[in-house]
């Protein structure tokens, strides 16, 4: 147990940074590469990626959720610091936010590619990148106020 707060701290950095790095090379890297193939093109291709994306996003989030509620409590629980307090809150939201992604957003569009109804997929892809564009925001923010815990 000597060093529990090191490996939560190293697994909830690791998973932080596949969630929010991957969120950068979706928006910043693979959506603009990928804007001039034609829809029946891109929108398998996307939606391929993005299942085995969100698979790792989904483990990325037990395990912020599992090391950051650890982590908070070895740091005063209740009485932690109001930056963690805000971290957690952040990080709730993106974790709500990625749930109606994963859920509610990727099930239209892999509809609309089985139906082969473009239109309609390339709708929700635009959804998807409303809300990846939120969460990559909140992820930002989230690391800054993160960073403020230590005092700055
Ligand atoms: C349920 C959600 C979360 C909880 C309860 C939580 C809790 C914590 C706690 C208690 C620490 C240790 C602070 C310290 O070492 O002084 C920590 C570190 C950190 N967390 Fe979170 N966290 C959560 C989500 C997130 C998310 C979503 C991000 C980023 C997108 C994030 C980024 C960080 C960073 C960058 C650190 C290192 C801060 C440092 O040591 O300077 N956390 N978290």
């Amino acid at each position: 147990m000597a060093h529990a707060i090191e490996i939560a701290l190293f697994l909830h950095l690791l998973s932080v940074a596949v969630w929010v790095g991957g969120m950068v090379f979706a928006h910043f890297c693979l959506r603009p590469a990928l804007e001039d193939l034609s829809p029946q093109l891109r929108l398998p291709l996307i939606e391929s990626v993005f299942s085995r994306f969100f698979n790792w996003v989904g483990i990325a989030v037990i395990v912020i959720l599992l090391t950051g509620g650890f982590l908070l409590m070895q740091f005063g629980g209740a009485h932690a610091t109001w930056q963690l307090h805000a971290m957690a809150g952040l990080g709730v939201v993106m974790m709500l936010i990625f749930g109606h992604i994963r859920f509610a957003v990727f099930p239209r569009i892999r509809r609309a590619v089985q139906a082969q109804k473009w239109p309609d997929g390339a709708r929700a892809v635009g959804t998807v990148r409303r809300l990846v564009i939120v969460n990559l925001v909140l992820g930002v923010v989230t690391i800054g106020v993160a960073v403020m815990s230590r005092g700055i």
